[in-house]
């Protein structure tokens, strides 16, 4: 099946606090997002990738892959979900309803094949995440003078921890997102856009290597993955 691959990286990195968006710092001599779109060009049936881009945005453009036939470019948005709205749009004009997308962050180099593997093999209309089951005891904290005290400790074993690809059809994705959006609804990532409505999107267990690079650590931990799975070449 063919399916689209939408990359939001519209984001500044405030928790990186670096001189450049995180999704350009370099990671074993080569960009973030060069990284990133260097494994999803690797994954078979890929019709293409849609990605979104800062207004402000000053480097892409000196990416490797960014005259790439199957690599696209959008103007993202404030908030994730406006940056993924906006590429699902791009989208829309040329795809039928029914294409499978998976969104995925520029942040996450590291995803493996088998993984992907995994969301591709479902049916044409599924609904469906990579997510972790929480490792650590979860507890729900409350608010009292200033500290926070522990309200309850969740079950464990029903939590999961969200990663990406996040799978839907293009048209019920798009519909999904633009009406929570509207609504005033809290969209973190895709699923809870499906949610909002109804939805059940199937929780499918990833690796633990699929880290976000959110903060200055996570540099080491992901070029320490990347090395053990492949080594880049510099350029
Ligand atoms: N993103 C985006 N548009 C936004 C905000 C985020 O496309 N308005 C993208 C980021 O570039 C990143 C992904 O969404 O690839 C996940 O977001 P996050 O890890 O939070 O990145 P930033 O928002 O850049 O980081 P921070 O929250 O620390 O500022
Ligand atoms: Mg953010």
């Amino acid at each position: 099946t063919d399916y689209w691959v939408v990359v939001p990286a519209a984001g500044v990195g405030k928790r990186m606090g670096a001189d450049r968006p995180k999704q350009y710092l370099p990671l074993l001599g080569r960009p973030l997002l060069s990284l990133t779109l260097q494994n999803i060009l690797s994954w078979p049936g890929l019709a293409g990738i849609v990605v979104a881009l800062s207004a402000e945005d000053a480097f892409f453009s000196h990416l490797k892959e960014a005259n790439h036939p199957k690599v696209h470019r959008v103007v993202g948005g404030d908030e994730r979900a406006d940056s993924v709205l906006a590429a699902l749009e791009f989208l829309s004009a040329r795809e039928s309803g029914n294409t499978p997308v998976l969104v995925h962050d520029a942040a996450r180099p590291c995803v493996a094949l088998g993984d992907i593997t995994a969301l591709l093999d479902r049916e044409v209309s599924a609904t469906a995440l990579l997510a972790r089951p929480a490792g650590d005891t979860v507890k729900q904290g409350c608010d009292t003078g200033g500290a926070t005290f522990v309200e309850r400790t969740l079950d464990r074993t029903q939590i999961w921890l969200a990663q990406t690809p996040q799978r839907a059809p293009l048209e019920l994705l798009r519909n999904c997102i633009s009406q929570a959006l509207n609504q005033g609804a809290a969209i973190t990532d895709e699923a809870s856009a499906l949610e909002f409505f109804g939805h059940s999107p199937q929780l499918i267990e990833g690796q633990s290597d699929n880290i976000k690079v959110t903060h200055p650590s996570d540099i080491v931990v992901a070029e320490a993955i990347l090395r053990l799975r492949y080594a880049p070449t510099e350029d």
